[in-house]
Order: C-alpha cells, then structure tokens, then sequence
C-alpha cells in the first residue's frame, strides 16, 4: 500500500453503520483504506467490494479495541512511518444503556476503554508522523450525547464529552501545523448502535437521520477545517438549546427523552 498514490484512510468500527458509510465515501474519494473491526469476515467482504468497485488497496484489521492488545496492534499500524496515515479516523464505539448501578461493570469499563482509551491512542500513534510530514488529519466520532449528561445512558454521555473537550482542545494545539482534527457529533442515526432495551418506536421518525448523510455532512466539515460538526439542522438545535439551558434543565429534559425511549 506504500507505494500507492493516493492518500491512505483508517477507520475504526468499520464493519457497519457510520464506520462503513465513511469507510464507502472515502473509497469513492479516492482513498486506500485500513478497515478495523472485530468482525473479521465482515470487513473482508466490504474490503473485496470496494477493491473491486472502487480499484483501490484495503488492508483489513480485525481486532478487539477494547483490549490493550488490540489497541497496541492498531497504534502500530497508525504511527508505521513507512505506510504514514493521511487520515485517521476514530469511530468505533459502543453505549449502554440503563440505569448505572444496575448495569455489569465489565460493561461500562469495556466503554470506557473502546470509547476513550483507544481514541487517546490511536490519535497520539497517529498524530505524530502527521505533523512530521506536515499534513494529515483525524476525526474523531463523538455525539450529540456529548453536551449534557443523559441519565440511563451515563458513561456513555460522559465518554463523548470526553472524545468532544480532547478533540477541541488538540484541534487548537495543531494549528499551523498542516494537520487537521474534528470531532463528529451526530443525534440518532439508523445504524446497529442501538443496544437491547432501547425501542426505536418511541421516537418520531424526524429525529432519525441515515448513516450516509452523517457521513457526507461530515466530510464536508472536515474538508473546511471545521473543529466540530454537528450533524442536522434539529442536532444543531437541540445543541444550542443545551448552551443556553441552565445545566439542571437540559440534564431533566435529557432524563425524560431516555425514560420514554429505553
Ligand atoms: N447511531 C447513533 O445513533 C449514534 C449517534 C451518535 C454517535 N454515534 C457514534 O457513532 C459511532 C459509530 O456507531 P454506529 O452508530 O455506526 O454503530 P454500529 O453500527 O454499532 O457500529 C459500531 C462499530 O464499532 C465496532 N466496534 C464495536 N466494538 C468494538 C471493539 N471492541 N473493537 C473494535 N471495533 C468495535 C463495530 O464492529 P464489530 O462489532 O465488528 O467490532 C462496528 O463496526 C460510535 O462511536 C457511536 O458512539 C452513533
């Protein structure tokens, strides 16, 4: 893949949802890609697809980000000075949902681990051989969960504001640098995210958006060098109204939308 022209894109969780649309737009942007999951069969299927459909080079990478050693393995792979990474980006996660103390621990630490520990990784491996070459880029895939604790989902809120504070904060050391970072918060898109317990009946269709226009929204963001993008005109709403909202308020209002719909 070295010797290949064209820039070379990772992305985490690529098996399906939000990972594989980005894994598809970067295919048809002329991109090769690094596909991690840990469904191995699954990404050897969409890599022989879009080698075949797109001509470009896929590497696939299935492991277990959750785990040290699955992380390890992918860090390596990401600061390789030989196949240097123009864009990393970190979208693999998960979220539990119920109420906190009920839920198994391994669960939370599992999210933990996946959501901020790998992130913190993958982006440290890949961040220095890019402001080495003065070029590249991460997106980091956070949420709309990111701006307001939600009750019944509460690690998981707290990661994404973990992903969205790290990721600003990093965007703003790398300017000059010719290196880019953004971080992607989308609201309730159709993908497989939705863990047991939670019944997507209870919410109106309008909330919902597809993984394709997240994705599409996204990579417009991040060709203008945004460092946030939100995704949805009613996402972009309901984030300003958190802004303005004292905190006790949009915490309730958070709390009452995860009681009716998990
Ligand atoms: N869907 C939503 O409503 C929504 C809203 C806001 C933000 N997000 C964020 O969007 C990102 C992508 O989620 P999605 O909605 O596309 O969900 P998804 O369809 O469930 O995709 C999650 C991806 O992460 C991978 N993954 C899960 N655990 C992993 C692990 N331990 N190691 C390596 N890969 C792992 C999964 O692949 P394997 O199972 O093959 O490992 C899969 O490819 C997540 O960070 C999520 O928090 C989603």
């Amino acid at each position: 893949m070295s010797a290949s022209p064209r820039p070379v894109a990772l992305v985490t969780g690529a098996s399906s949802g939000i990972g594989e649309s980005f894994a598809h737009a970067l295919a048809r942007r002329r991109h090769d890609l690094v596909l991690v999951a840990r469904r191995g069969a699954v990404l050897e299927d969409l890599a022989a697809r879009l080698r075949t459909e797109q001509g470009i080079a896929v590497e696939v990478c299935a492991t277990d980000l959750a785990t040290p050693d699955g992380t390890a393995l992918v860090a390596e792979r990401c600061a390789d000075p030989d196949r240097p990474l123009d864009l990393l980006v970190n979208n693999a996660g998960v979220g539990t949902m119920g109420r906190y103390w009920e839920l198994p621990a391994a669960g939370e630490l599992g999210q933990v681990a996946l959501n901020v520990v790998a992130l913190v990784h993958l982006t440290h491996a890949a961040l220095g051989p890019m402001v080495q070459r003065g070029r590249g880029g991460v997106i980091n895939v956070s949420s709309t969960s990111a701006y307001q604790p939600i009750p019944r989902h509460a690690t998981y809120g707290a990661t994404k504001a973990f992903v969205s504070s790290f990721t600003n904060a990093v965007h703003e050391e790398l300017r000059g640098t010719g290196v880019r970072m953004m971080v992607l918060a989308p609201g309730y898109t159709r993908t497989n995210f939705q863990a047991d317990g939670f019944d997507p009946q209870h919410l109106p269709e309008f909330v919902w958006q597809q993984p394709d226009e997240v994705v599409a929204t996204a990579l417009t963001a991040y060709d203008r060098g945004r460092a946030v993008c939100v995704t949805g005109i009613l996402n972009v709403a309901a984030v300003a109204a958190t802004k303005v909202l004292p905190a006790a308020a949009s915490r309730k209002v958070a709390g009452f939308v995860t009681r009716r719909a998990y």
